[in-house]
């Protein structure tokens, strides 16, 4: 279960002010709960922890069972920003950091993402791979039409069609898109593939709990009931208004530091390698929830230690721009300990006896340190281990708590009207059908 300490912020902030946020934010909350605010009929993620029926996950055992069968041994799961993030990061979370070295006959199959890129070198690399593998995919858009999926999908689709004929690709293709609208719906039910709905009332960055996220990560073989567990637990929590709810308090924190002493961008700091996509999802959430209006904190992140070697240098002396929410694993689920060398040739005697896991708590308490003394203030999220259970209430928690925090701020958290202007100029350039004016005046501005 999540848990936040604002400690490392105590010296930045006058008691009063962090307070006057805390009652914006207790107002927010109420706003979120009696759903009453903007954009207000995207609120379906709420629920979904105790939504999602058990005769779902079970449909989703009979695929791996059935592709189990088959020998697949490699999922294409194709999708872009919330049809993508969240199965990424549940999947990298919870993978062996070296699976896909360590891969034996038996294992669930490899999952390999698609449709997040319009590389052509990654998609000719793509078929390279799955013409040593034995194939399946599932294909995510809530709209049914984004350019990047689409694209890869025409891509995939024929590969699977002329390796195993149309029928059996029916068998090993699934697509999770609307109910009844969009090109894939279309394609989805006249090929006969197994279809599953992203909620109407669901926004893609929000849809980590819905068969978005719920298929790939149960394919890739985790338990995702405890992570429906994990989520509906901290909702419980969640939901409890008050000063010490740690979403209000994070809202609340956050946009005090933006608001009154311009902090204009948090990083997410992370000291595990396995939460690198963790952050990716986190900055999809809050960036596209608050960057609108020409208002929001910027999110940024970094993988420490690595990353105290690159970017370190900027946090502590760049310019004074930023604070850390910091999100750690309180323990490790391997033990590695330092042992004495007789000749102690790299002068790391000092350490002998001690966990690799001490001396990453101690880069990041001395990292904290380092940093408040350097004028960045730092927030901790912390859960005890990396599992299903946990990364569902990491989740609920930065979801719940982005409503409350875009609503302090008074945005929309869930529209992201800013996507759409990349997406005409992109049509407009590859002349699409519909975007002729807008071709003619693009060719113009660009000169040719
Ligand atoms: O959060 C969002 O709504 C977006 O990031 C979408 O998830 C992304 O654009 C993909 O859209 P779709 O699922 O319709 O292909």
């Amino acid at each position: 279960m999540v848990k936040i300490d604002l400690g490392g912020c105590a010296s930045f902030e006058k008691d009063a002010d962090y307070k006057e946020y805390v009652d914006k934010a207790l107002k927010a909350f109420d706003v979120l709960e009696a759903e009453t605010g903007a954009g207000n009929d995207f609120l379906g993620w709420k629920t979904l922890p105790v939504d999602i029926p058990e005769s779902l996950i079970r449909e989703f055992e009979e695929i791996q069972a059935d592709w189990k069968a088959k020998g697949v041994d490699l999922a294409v799961v194709i999708g872009i920003g919330g049809s993508y993030l969240g199965a990424r990061c549940a999947i990298e979370a919870l993978s062996h950091n070296f699976a896909k070295q360590l891969r034996k006959p038996g294992d669930a199959p490899e999952v390999v993402f698609a449709g997040n890129n319009l590389s052509e070198e990654y998609l000719a690399e793509l078929m390279d791979l799955m013409a040593e593998r034995n194939c399946a995919c599932i294909v995510i858009s809530k709209s049914g039409t984004t350019t990047e999926p689409a694209v890869a999908f025409r891509i995939v689709k024929k590969f699977i069609e002329e390796r195993y004929g149309r029928k059996e690709a029916a068998e090993r293709i699934v697509a999770v898109t609307d109910a009844k609208k969009g090109a894939l719906k279309t394609l989805a039910t006249q090929e006969g593939y197994k279809s599953y709905v992203v909620p109407d009332n669901v926004g893609g960055r929000y849809s980590v709990l819905t068969p978005v996220g719920l298929l790939p990560i149960l394919i890739a073989g985790f338990n995702v009931r405890a992570m429906l567990a994990g989520a509906a637990e901290t909702r419980e929590v969640l939901k409890v208004k008050g000063e010490d709810n740690a979403a209000v308090q994070y809202a609340a924190m956050r946009n005090a530091l933006y608001s009154v002493y311009g902090k204009s961008t948090e990083i997410l700091v992370t000291y595990n390698p396995k939460f690198f996509y963790l952050a990716e999802w986190w900055k999809q959430l809050y960036g596209e929830s608050e960057g609108k209006e020409l208002k929001g904190i910027y999110p940024a992140s970094v993988t420490n230690t690595a990353d105290l070697h690159s970017m370190g240098q900027f946090i502590q002396e760049g310019s004074r721009i930023m604070f850390e929410t910091v999100v750690t694993s309180k323990t490790s689920s391997r033990s590695v300990v330092i042992e004495s060398d007789p000749q102690n040739l790299d002068c790391l005697n000092y350490l002998a006896g001690q966990h690799v896991e001490h001396c990453n708590a101690m880069a990041q308490l001395g990292t904290k340190l380092a940093h408040i003394d350097g004028g960045v203030p730092q927030m901790e999220v912390s859960v005890e281990k990396i599992d299903e259970y946990n990364l569902g209430s990491l989740f609920y928690f930065f979801e719940f708590a982005c409503g409350v925090s875009a609503y302090t701020l008074g945005i929309n958290p869930f529209n992201q009207p800013g996507v759409e202007a990349y997406k005409k100029n992109m049509f407009a350039l590859l002349r699409k059908p519909g975007f002729e004016e807008q071709t003619a005046a693009i060719l113009k501005r660009i000169g040719e």
